[in-house]
């Protein structure tokens, strides 16, 4: 067996990505000598840091095929979420208030459309997905009203991977005439994304997951054609054409524009070498496990990403028994419980299946040694969990019998 010495195994590259050095390099001088505050105008500090937000401005647009006028910097695709969906709302009142999401969104779109719905101020519908998780054209059509003002549905999901037909669902939401924001924190620097081709109004970018810095993010907004017109929800300054006041988080912005440019000079080449390490460690598992489920789509999915529930072992139980390789379960430590993903359970899952999944995020700095290290660990933790299951062994037995 592969042995990593007091190494962890890094597998959890949806919750966030290392930052890649070439992107602290680049940061380095906004740490340092370049410190003035790009809203001063009348020094060459603030000059010089202004020319570095706006070139990764450039950098950013040019990744999702944007114009930088296009592009305000946040502080990550929480903020974006919240900006666009609770941003869009007033200008859109005249039209109407339904609101159309989908149940297997990220929090950072559902608790606001929840908190706005509870204060009265919007109707929302929550499409339902089928078994693998993919939301129906169709449903959505059948949901658009002649009140509808807002769709949101992400790109890539942050659990199970699975990438939505976001320009068909663009393309039903505009027959209605409604906007459409688009969650692509997860996909943005993993695949195609191109504004123009998906025609989202809104798109929200996250830094950390395209191996650049956390707490920091963007939100595309339309200019072309019709404009997404939106009321700020950080007063202040004025910053970011008054939509989010605020200084510029300089060197997180630098980091993001470099991880845009990285991104887009080699996204193709890592989605395929990151595909194949997913399909060694899917079929290693698959060979050396009985009763696994993959969760999500088979080819609709992050390249990356591998969502498995295994029979009859708690996910919990089998991530304290990997403390060398990171991974996440598919329960969610809120409040005192453990609830089961609610992603999992849109997906038509029970609770003891989405209790006993694991999420594998395979990412740009893992090689095929970290993929048959973990493989071998997850095989064997499994199987020494599984001995100890009264539920496995009498389910072994039964088929030993016949
Ligand atoms: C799909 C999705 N949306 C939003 C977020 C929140 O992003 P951030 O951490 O930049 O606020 C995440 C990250 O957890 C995500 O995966």
């Amino acid at each position: 067996m592969t042995t990593r010495g007091d190494r962890t195994v890094y597998l959890d590259n949806q919750a966030t990505t290392r930052v890649d050095p070439r992107v602290l390099e680049e940061m380095l001088p906004a740490l340092g000598g370049v410190y003035g505050n790009p809203a001063s105008r009348s020094h060459r500090l603030g000059w010089e840091a202004d020319a570095l937000v706006e070139t990764a401005r450039e950098r950013v647009a040019d990744l999702i095929g944007a114009q930088p006028g296009e592009i305000l910097f946040t502080s990550g695709a929480t903020e974006s979420d919240n900006l666009a969906i609770k941003g869009a709302l007033p200008f859109l009142r005249e039209r109407g208030c339904h609101v159309i999401t989908v149940a297997t969104e990220h929090r950072a779109v559902l608790d606001p459309c929840r908190q706005l719905q509870d204060e009265g101020l919007l109707e929302l519908t929550t499409l339902g997905v089928d078994e693998q998780g993919m939301v129906s054209v169709d449903e959505l059509r059948a949901a658009l009203r002649d009140d509808t003002v807002l769709v949101s549905v992400m790109q890539a999901n942050n659990e199970i991977g699975v990438v939505q037909p976001i320009a068909e669902l663009v393309a039903a939401t505009h027959e209605k005439g409604a906007l459409f924001h688009c969650d692509a924190a997860q996909s943005v620097g993993r695949m195609a994304v191109d504004v123009a081709r998906l025609g989202a109004d809104m798109v929200s970018v996250s830094a950390h997951k395209l191996y650049g810095p956390k707490g920091v993010g963007a939100l595309y907004l339309r200019r072309s054609g019709r404009r997404v017109r939106l009321q700020a929800q950080v007063l202040g300054g004025g910053h970011e054409r008054g939509l989010r006041s605020g200084t510029l988080n300089v060197p997180g912005i630098v980091g993001l524009g470099m991880a845009c440019r990285l991104a887009g000079e080699e996204w193709q080449d890592e989605a395929q070498r990151v595909l194949g390490l997913r399909q060694r460690l899917a079929s290693r598992l698959f060979a050396g496990l009985d009763q696994v489920q993959l969760n999500g789509h088979p080819e609709h999915r992050l390249p990356g990403n591998l969502n498995l529930s295994f029979a009859c072992v708690e996910g919990e139980s089998l991530m304290m028994g990997l403390p060398d390789v990171a991974v996440s379960s598919g329960s969610a430590c809120s409040s005192a419980s453990m609830e089961p993903s609610y992603v999992l359970r849109a997906l038509g899952r029970s609770s003891e299946q989405a209790h006993s999944s694991i999420r594998f995020g395979v990412g740009r700095f893992n090689d095929e040694s970290d993929i048959d290290f973990a493989a071998d660990r997850v095989i064997a933790e499994v199987e020494r969990l599984r001995k100890l299951s009264p539920l496995y062994r009498r389910e072994e037995r039964e088929v030993a019998s016949g």
